[in-house]
């Protein structure tokens, strides 16, 4: 199965896509991401990824020339082009090229690429054993519902927890969690389901606002609310929802257990509720 690029509106072998080194993508980060993945073909929340990929552009002042239906058109002729089931698209869009210079012309033209490439297969282990995870202090910009280009921290975070034996970093603000390094944060206290407010200090991810869909459908009280780091020792369960994830549970925060150290009862009936919605799950994701 090939891997797909798409450049500008040009799709071709990945391996061909090339972009100028004068692109402000590489060399300010100048840009907004998405990734979205498919199932069975199918792109999960590909309606709430684009709507995300055209704030995140808007928010910074990046022009955007395709429509809704453009974008779902071009992703959906990728995804078909590569004939993958279960593929992991990654979408990026930078201000466009120029000699290097901070200021930039509002008349520049946006560099559009999409690749398209198998999706690796999750760890099934990390479900039933559950994962670890570290926190550390977020010292993100002020703007992380913006999904941008500008990943050091989360690069950072992300191998300091390698380096600690743990599958993710989560970050810290001013004693409340903000999210993790690549994915978003849940505890559960009885039936409380509670998320951190999704402010400009969070991304508002597609998985967390399914998840949360699932967890009121379920019953269970939803809450966004700011929590501090300390709940995360307390809580009854704590887990990670993501694209590439899922709903993972954390059975370990900074080499202590959360609970009783294993995988809790509603983590795994919202994987469950999640893996039947995708079972249903149409050509254009969601209903
Ligand atoms: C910082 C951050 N928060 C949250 C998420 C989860 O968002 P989504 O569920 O839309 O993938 C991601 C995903 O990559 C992320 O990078």
């Amino acid at each position: 199965m090939p891997n797909i690029g798409y450049l500008n509106g040009q799709f071709m072998p990945l391996e061909q896509v090339q972009v100028s080194v004068e692109d402000r993508g590489y060399q300010f980060g100048d840009g907004v991401y998405e990734v979205i993945r498919t199932y069975r073909g199918h792109p999960f929340g590909l309606e709430e990824h684009v709507a995300r990929l055209e704030r995140s552009a808007r928010e910074l002042h990046i022009p955007l020339s395709l429509s809704k239906q453009e974008w779902f058109s071009a992703i959906l002729k990728g995804i078909q082009q590569s004939g993958y089931e279960s593929a992991k698209v990654y979408i990026q869009i930078t201000r466009g090229t120029a000699p290097r210079n901070h200021q930039f012309s509002s008349s520049l033209t946006p560099t559009i690429l999409i690749t398209i490439r198998e999706m690796p297969e999750f760890d099934m282990a990390s479900y039933v054993r559950g994962v670890q995870v570290i926190t550390v202090p977020d010292i993100r910009w002020g703007r992380c519902d913006i999904k941008s280009l500008n990943l050091l921290p989360n690069v950072l975070a992300k191998q300091q927890a390698a380096e600690a034996g743990a599958f993710e970093a989560i970050f810290v603000r001013d004693g409340f969690v903000t999210e993790g390094a690549s994915s978003n944060v849940m505890i559960v206290n009885e039936n409380m389901v509670s998320s951190p407010e999704l402010n400009h200090q969070v991304l508002a991810g597609v998985t967390l606002q399914f998840v949360m869909r699932i967890a009121r459908a379920n019953g269970y009280d939803v809450h966004e609310r700011s929590f501090h780091v300390e709940e995360l020792a307390t809580a009854d369960e704590v887990f990670l929802v993501g694209t590439t994830i899922e709903v993972l549970p954390v059975t370990q925060v900074n080499h202590s257990k959360v609970g009783l150290g294993l995988p809790g009862p509603v983590a795994g009936s919202f994987m469950t509720s999640f893996s039947a919605a995708i079972e249903e799950m149409g050509p254009l994701g969601l209903k």
